[in-house]
């Protein structure tokens, strides 16, 4: 199927694949490293392998996780006024990009002042990003795709090298920046902002601070779809690192951390065990109680947004919120 396809379109699609999630050296290093340190720790790009990533779409449909209908209502709104920010023509990069499903809004906003459009779309998925750039293909006859199966920092890198005379619109939605802790996040900017030139802009799809009964069930929610997400790479462990996790013996937690404004998400050992993971000849010891450290979402506020963009080349020039002012979409003027 995905071959006819392919067949069928080659001559707008290029996919580079660089530096992946499926790189089980990284993964057995980060696994290795992570789960001997103290506290326990895995940084969350391991979720998404194909279960983790179709997963992950799963939760958008929860009536729990607001933040992807709040970010959809807004780039249904607005998007023709948010790409109207940028001079035409465009093209568009987006870190990220999943299912791609809300990047339809602006493209199909950029297709109705320019006749045609280059879109860039970066994932660690390799399968996401392959099915998304089919379907848009499908949909849209004057698009042309360049897709980098990468993580950002690789993807980033290529893109420097990728320049054109175009104006550049980068998008990174669905709040991804929240899983970036601020040094992290600062890096990141700075690495977009070197694909950039001046006048180009970064649309930021970021989730806001909220009390925390409004934020953790977006982060738990009653049907255990979160909990499956984050127990799945308990599941990516067992199998590419012949571990021996059982998975009843560990319960996902989120929690909201004020303080530092982020929502954490664990998973906890309910007894004192001992898991071996073969690949690695390695025997981790868990106490009761004891969590491996998955994520963290960061949520912001606009006097935050503002002192990023400054820090990191770009000015915040516009933001838009959906009606119940739980989400915010941020545009960064390149300066
Ligand atoms: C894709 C990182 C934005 O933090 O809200 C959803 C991932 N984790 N539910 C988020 C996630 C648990 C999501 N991001």
């Amino acid at each position: 199927m995905l071959a006819d396809n392919r067949s069928v379109l080659p001559d707008r699609l290029t996919l580079h694949r660089l530096a992946l999630g499926g790189d089980t050296n990284a993964f057995a290093e980060d696994v290795a490293r992570g789960l001997t340190a103290q506290p326990k720790v895995m940084p969350p790009k391991y979720f998404y392998d194909e279960l983790g990533s179709r997963l992950f779409e799963a939760i958008c449909f929860l009536p729990e996780y607001y933040l992807t209908r709040a970010e959809s209502e807004i780039l249904r709104q607005h998007a023709d006024a948010i790409v109207a920010a940028i001079a035409a023509p465009t093209r568009l990069v987006e870190l990220g990009s999943g299912s791609a499903e809300k990047t339809r809004f602006l493209i199909e906003a950029l297709l109705r002042r320019q006749s045609t459009l280059h879109y860039l779309p970066v994932d660690i998925s390799d399968a996401s990003l392959e099915r998304s750039s089919l379907e848009l293909l499908h949909l849209y006859s004057n698009l042309r795709i360049t897709a980098y199966a990468a993580d950002y920092f690789t993807a980033l890198h290529a893109l420097r090298e990728a320049k054109s005379s175009e104006r550049t619109i980068a998008l990174f939605l669905g709040s991804n920046l929240g899983n970036f802790k601020t040094d992290e996040a600062l890096n990141f900017l700075r690495a977009v902002r070197q694909v950039l030139k001046v006048e180009d802009g970064l649309l930021l799809g970021v989730d806001l601070k909220k009390p925390a009964a409004l934020l953790v069930p977006a982060y738990d929610d009653a049907l255990g779809v979160t909990a499956a997400f984050n127990r799945n790479l308990l599941v990516r462990i067992n199998r590419e690192l012949r571990a021996d996790f059982q998975l009843e013996k560990f319960l996902h937690r989120a929690v909201y951390n004020e303080a530092l404004g982020r929502i954490e998400a664990h998973l906890v050992s309910v007894e004192t065990q001992r898991v071996r993971i073969n690949a690695l000849d390695l025997e981790i010891p868990f106490a009761a109680g004891e969590s491996i450290h998955t994520e963290n979402s960061y949520k912001f506020d606009l006097p935050q947004l503002a002192a990023l963009a400054s820090a990191t080349g770009f000015a915040l020039q516009t933001s838009w919120f959906d009606t119940e002012q739980r989400y915010s979409f941020n545009l960064f003027t390149a300066a």
